[in-house]
């Protein structure tokens, strides 16, 4: 990653230093190592470097698109170098996966790599429309949630696939499972701005920002019309006054939000185990299975 711009050096040395879970490369791996009995290929190193720094490169975006100021425990790019510095540094991170992949000639897993960026960037500017509009119903939640992050984590296993066994059915059957791994990721997400807990990014952002998410859209459709137009207008008028969005998240946990997310979380969860359940027993199997039950218990 060194280069000759001190600057950039400085930044990826912060970004480093700073990881976050690493749950996409080692989604990458597992599914590889499932596929072949324990063994990963080269490719499958790749693979997981360019995953991880496209994964880095669309949160230094995220942040200067959010307008957020932290991530992964610490200040955000642009919080710290403004957003001039965290869009350039998106974009290198992004041309560095790419280059990747070229100088490689792994042409298959550029084009699972690219279909990926193509996806978020749609679905990040389609939430966008969508909370500018205030009309966003449960399909189009999903539609904005595979997109932006279920596409991703698609690509780790899919790409797991084709590192080991290119041209297989293996790769679209791995491409469904990390859909589903990603769209309860997802949900799991939206449902941590709800709480009070530490994760590491700010929370309770999600309604200042004008994001409806599950929870909310459930409700939404559940309540009265009085209690629904009270809903709209708080977050179309009042999305800016910190006691109004905690009366709007106390109504949605009263009237059951979380619990009817949580409960689309577990259906997303089990149909993912369900395709695990067609392999033959094994280790990585085993930790697959953890990793999807991480996904919804995880405190972070
Ligand atoms: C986080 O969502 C953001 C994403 C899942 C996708 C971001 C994608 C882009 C900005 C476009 C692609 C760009 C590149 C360079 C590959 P969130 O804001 O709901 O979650 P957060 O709470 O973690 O911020
Ligand atoms: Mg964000």
């Amino acid at each position: 990653m060194s280069t000759n711009v001190s600057l950039l050096n400085r930044i990826t040395h912060y970004l480093v230093n700073r990881k976050g879970k690493q749950m996409r490369p080692m989604f990458v791996f597992l599914v590889a190592k499932m596929l072949n009995n324990g063994e990963v290929s080269e490719r499958a190193y790749r693979g997981a470097s360019v995953i991880e720094l496209i994964h880095t490169a669309s949160l230094v975006h995220d942040d200067v698109v959010d307008d957020s100021n932290r991530r992964r425990g610490f200040f955000s790019i642009n919080a710290l170098w403004k957003n001039k510095i965290a869009v350039l540094v998106g974009d290198y991170l992004l041309s560095k996966g790419m280059l990747l992949c070229i100088d490689n000639n792994d042409f298959d897993l550029l084009k699972i790599i690219s279909v990926a960026v193509r996806e978020m960037a749609e679905g990040e500017l389609l939430q966008i429309e969508k909370a500018r509009l205030l009309d966003i119903d449960e399909a189009v939640y999903f539609s904005i949630i595979r997109k932006k992050t279920a596409t991703l984590i698609a690509a780790c296993c899919s790409l797991g696939a084709a590192s080991v066994k290119p041209n297989t059915n293996e790769v679209d059957q791995m491409r469904h499972f990390g859909e589903l791994i990603g769209i309860a990721f997802q949900i799991k997400d939206d449902l941590f701005d709800y709480g009070e807990e530490r994760i590491g990014k700010p929370t309770g952002i999600d309604i200042k920002e004008q994001k409806m998410t599950l929870p909310l859209i459930h409700v939404l459709n559940t309540v009265s019309e009085k209690e629904h137009d009270w809903l709209i207008n708080s977050i179309k008028n009042h999305n800016k006054n910190p006691k109004r969005v905690k009366e709007v998240i106390k109504l949605v946990k009263e009237r059951g939000g979380l619990d009817y997310a949580v409960s689309k979380m577990k259906e997303f969860q089990q149909q993912a185990l369900e395709i695990l359940d067609k392999y033959p027993p094994s280790d990585h199997k085993n930790s697959l299975k953890l990793m999807v039950n991480y996904v919804i218990d995880r405190k972070k």
